[in-house]
């Protein structure tokens, strides 16, 4: 019974913050939302900013009828500006910047009012990827199991590393497969008592190469099984195995 009680309270504090929350926009009586009223609706995730008002990031210009008139309304400053206004802009800067940070698309992955997805984001991933990144290249015959989920091997806005990984692709696979960090995986045993190269070894086939995991594994999906790039790989670089 006590027990009971202190669920009914704590379901009752909890949801009088929520709706403190949810109405943020809406508590001011905002002019706005009487003709939009989709920012009415319940969502999972509202973007704090909201909480300021909508004059944050929308001018109303004097002395024109909205909507009418074109321009109306405008942003307050041009994008990606206008979000690096409350975000750090370095963070979105690197040796390797993704594409549409790059170009301040950041409305292409993220909605900047409010979303039902986690970050505000606009899908949830591997979705969301997919609407710029062709889905056959990770849909192949054996898919690497993660994919599935987030991509978290990527850094979503930008990377001191190639490929936008969060680290180097030997640290990057090996933080999953720490037992793979030996070359024994690849032949459990040399004559000479060394270990297979897997990786910072010049590939033989292209000395500007290294070797490392994805020289022989496909990271995303592959028509072969243990996502090796082609059915015999030894044979890319041996003749005799
Ligand atoms: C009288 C109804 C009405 C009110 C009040 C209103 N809007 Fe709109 N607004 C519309 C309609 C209709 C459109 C065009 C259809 C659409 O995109 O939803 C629009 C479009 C917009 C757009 C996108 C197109 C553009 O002009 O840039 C923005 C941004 C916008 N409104 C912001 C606001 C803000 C901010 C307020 C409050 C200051 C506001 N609106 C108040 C009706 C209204
Ligand atoms: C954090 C900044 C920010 C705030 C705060 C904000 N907006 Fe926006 N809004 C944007 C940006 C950026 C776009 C342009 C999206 C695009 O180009 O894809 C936009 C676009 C819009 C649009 C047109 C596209 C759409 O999503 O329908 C409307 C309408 C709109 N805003 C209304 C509002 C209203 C109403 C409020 C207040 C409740 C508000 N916005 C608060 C940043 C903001
Ligand atoms: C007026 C200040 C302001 C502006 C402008 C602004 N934000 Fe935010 N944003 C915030 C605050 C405050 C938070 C919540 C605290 C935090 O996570 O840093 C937030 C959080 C976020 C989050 C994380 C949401 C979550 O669920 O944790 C994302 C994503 C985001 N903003 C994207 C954007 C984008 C994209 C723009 C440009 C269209 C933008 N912001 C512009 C203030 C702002
Ligand atoms: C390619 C899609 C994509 C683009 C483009 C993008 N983001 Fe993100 N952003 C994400 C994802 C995914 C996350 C969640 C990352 C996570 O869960 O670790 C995120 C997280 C965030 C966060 C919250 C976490 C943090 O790092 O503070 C903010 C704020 C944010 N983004 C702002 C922006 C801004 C500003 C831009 C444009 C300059 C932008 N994003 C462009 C995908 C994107
Ligand atoms: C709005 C479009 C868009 C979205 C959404 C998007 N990307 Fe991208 N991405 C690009 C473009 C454009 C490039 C540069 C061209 C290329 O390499 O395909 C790129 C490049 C990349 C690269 C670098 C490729 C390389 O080999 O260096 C990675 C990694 C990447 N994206 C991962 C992601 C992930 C993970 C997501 C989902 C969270 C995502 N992208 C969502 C547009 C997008
Ligand atoms: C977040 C953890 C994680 C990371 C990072 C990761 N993997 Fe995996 N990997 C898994 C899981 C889980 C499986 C499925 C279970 C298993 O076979 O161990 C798997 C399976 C595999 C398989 C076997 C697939 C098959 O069809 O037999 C290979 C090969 C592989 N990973 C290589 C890599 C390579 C190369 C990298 C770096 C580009 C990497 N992994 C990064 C978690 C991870
Ligand atoms: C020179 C080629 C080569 C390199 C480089 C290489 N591997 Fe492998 N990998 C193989 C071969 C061959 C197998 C199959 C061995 C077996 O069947 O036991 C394998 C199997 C695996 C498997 C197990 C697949 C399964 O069926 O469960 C994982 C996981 C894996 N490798 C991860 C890695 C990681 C992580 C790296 C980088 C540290 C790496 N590999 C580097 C050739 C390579
Ligand atoms: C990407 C190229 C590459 C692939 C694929 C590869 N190897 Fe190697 N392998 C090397 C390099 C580089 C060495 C080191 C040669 C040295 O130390 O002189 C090596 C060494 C060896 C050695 C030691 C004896 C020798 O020839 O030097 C054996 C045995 C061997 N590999 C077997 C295999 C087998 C079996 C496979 C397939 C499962 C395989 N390798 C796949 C590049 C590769």
């Amino acid at each position: 019974m006590k027990r009971t009680l202190v669920t009914l309270i704590f379901f009752l504090v909890t949801s009088l913050l929520l709706s403190v929350t949810a109405s943020a926009a809406e508590k001011k009586n905002n002019p706005c939302l009487e003709c939009h009223v989709e920012f009415r609706k319940p969502v999972k995730i509202e973007h704090r900013a909201l909480n300021l008002g909508c004059e944050t990031c929308h001018m109303k210009i004097e002395a024109k009828d909205h909507p009418r008139d074109k321009d109306s309304i405008r942003l307050t400053q041009e994008m990606p500006g206008l979000c690096f206004s409350c975000h750090k802009k370095s963070k979105f800067q690197n040796k390797d910047i993704h594409a549409p940070v790059a170009s301040g698309n950041c409305t292409g992955c993220h909605n900047p009012h409010r979303s039902d997805f986690d970050m505000l984001l606009v899908k949830e991933p591997p979705d969301l990827c997919y609407a710029c990144h062709n889905r056959e290249k990770f849909n192949k015959k054996y898919v690497h199991q993660i994919i599935t989920r987030r991509c978290s091997c990527h850094n979503q806005h930008a990377s001191e590393n190639p490929h936008l990984l969060y680290a180097s692709v030997f640290q990057v696979c090996t933080d999953c497969h720490r037992a793979r960090k030996s070359g024994n995986h690849v032949v459990s045993s040399l004559p000479s008592g060394k270990v297979h190269p897997v990786d910072g070894v010049p590939d033989p086939r292209d000395a500007k190469k290294m070797i490392t995991c994805t020289t022989c594994h496909n990271p995303h999906s592959s028509e072969y099984h243990k996502l090796f790039p082609k059915p015999r790989i030894c044979k890319m670089c041996h003749k005799f195995y």
